[in-house]
Parts: structure tokens; sequence; C-alpha cells
């Protein structure tokens, strides 16, 4: 069986992209073929490098066009694309051609807390302006509406009456840490 390659597009600080190179290094049946960010200050670019994978560091412009994301996609043979805290819209012309192809993470229980303008702190923000009892991750494909594509899995957890955006995030990471690379291995080998 030929392997399931991925491409993995991140714009921060890449400890999902680390969690998830980390879970596939020598996997039997799915490989991580490069890494591929639109911001070339993010911590994620040494941590790519530092692992040997292949990082492609291109401009917003680029990325805005999805003529060349597919063909960079294509010309690696890639079977799924994985948001990894990309920061960036998926160009709808892209979503296209890997219809139900790519996976993206959100760091709250969707539809709550998604949308346009809530990614990053601004989630996490708002889940504790809100006074929520349990936040948690949604792992869902992408479609051309912000966080609407089809579920795939979700996973919850409780919020502290202390809890800080700094212990929030720490929790939220480990939440995705421990189940995002299972999820997408189930879901690219199904
Ligand atoms: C994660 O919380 C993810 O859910 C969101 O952005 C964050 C990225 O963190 N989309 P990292 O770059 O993987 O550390």
């Amino acid at each position: 069986m030929n392997k399931v390659r991925l491409a993995l597009f991140a714009s921060g600080t890449g400890s999902n992209v680390m969690s998830i190179l980390d879970y596939f290094k020598d996997h039997q049946h799915v490989e991580i073929v490069f890494v591929l960010t639109n911001n070339p200050q993010a911590l994620v670019v040494e941590k790519a490098q530092a692992f040997g994978v292949r990082i492609d560091v291109l401009s917003n412009e680029i990325v805005e066009n999805g003529n060349i994301l597919s063909t960079i996609c294509e010309a690696a043979a890639i079977d799924y694309v994985i948001l990894a805290g990309y920061l960036r819209k998926i160009p709808a012309d892209f979503i296209h051609n890997y219809p139900q192809k790519i996976i993206n993470i959100h760091p709250s229980l969707l539809p709550k807390f998604g949308g346009k303008g809530m990614y990053g702190d601004n989630v996490h923000k708002a889940v504790l302006a809100e006074s929520e009892v349990a936040t948690g991750i949604t792992i869902h494909f992408v479609n051309e509406e912000f966080d609407k594509g089809e579920l795939i899995a979700q996973f919850s957890c409780a919020l502290a009456a202390d809890e800080t955006l700094a212990t929030l995030k720490e929790k939220i990471h480990a939440l995705e840490q421990l189940n995002f690379p299972k999820v997408i291995e189930k879901t690219v080998l199904n």
C-alpha cells in the first residue's frame, strides 16, 4: 500500500505541527511530505527545519492564490492537507480541488466561538468572557464557510473558576496534541 501523503499548513508556534510530525515519524501508512507557512517569522519554521522536514515559506499573496497552492500540492502528490494553526483563508478553488481532504483544528467546541475573527487568543478570550464551564477543540473538514465544514471529532475540558488566558491555552494545546494526530490517522486511513 502506498503511504497517504499529508501537507501541514501552519502560521504559529507549531506545537500541533510538532506533535503530528512526531506521531507520524516512521509511520507505516502515513507520511508528512512538507510543512507550508505564510509567516517567515513563525516559530514553526525553525522547528520544522530542526526536525528535517521540507518547509515551504510563502508570502501572503502567494497563499491567496488557489492555483499555486494546488500546483504545489499536486506536484507533491498530496492526499490530505492539515491546517494546524494556519491563519490565512483557504482559497475557494483550492477547496474545490481538495473536497473533504482539508482538515482543520479549532480551539473551541464549534459552533460556539467560531467564524470570522475567531482564531488564536480571540477564541480563548471570548470563552473566558462568557464564563463558560467547559470548552474544548473541534476537528473538522474545511468548506468555503469559516468553521462550518463537516464535523470529524470534538473533545472537551472543564474550565476552572480561576482559569486565565495562559492556563486555558495550555489546556487546549494539551488536548490538541493528545488527540489531533490520532484523529488525523483515523480519518486519512478510513
Ligand atoms: C491551536 O490552538 C489551534 O487550535 C489553532 O491555533 C493554535 C495553533 O497553535 N487553530 P500551534 O501553532 O500549533 O502551537
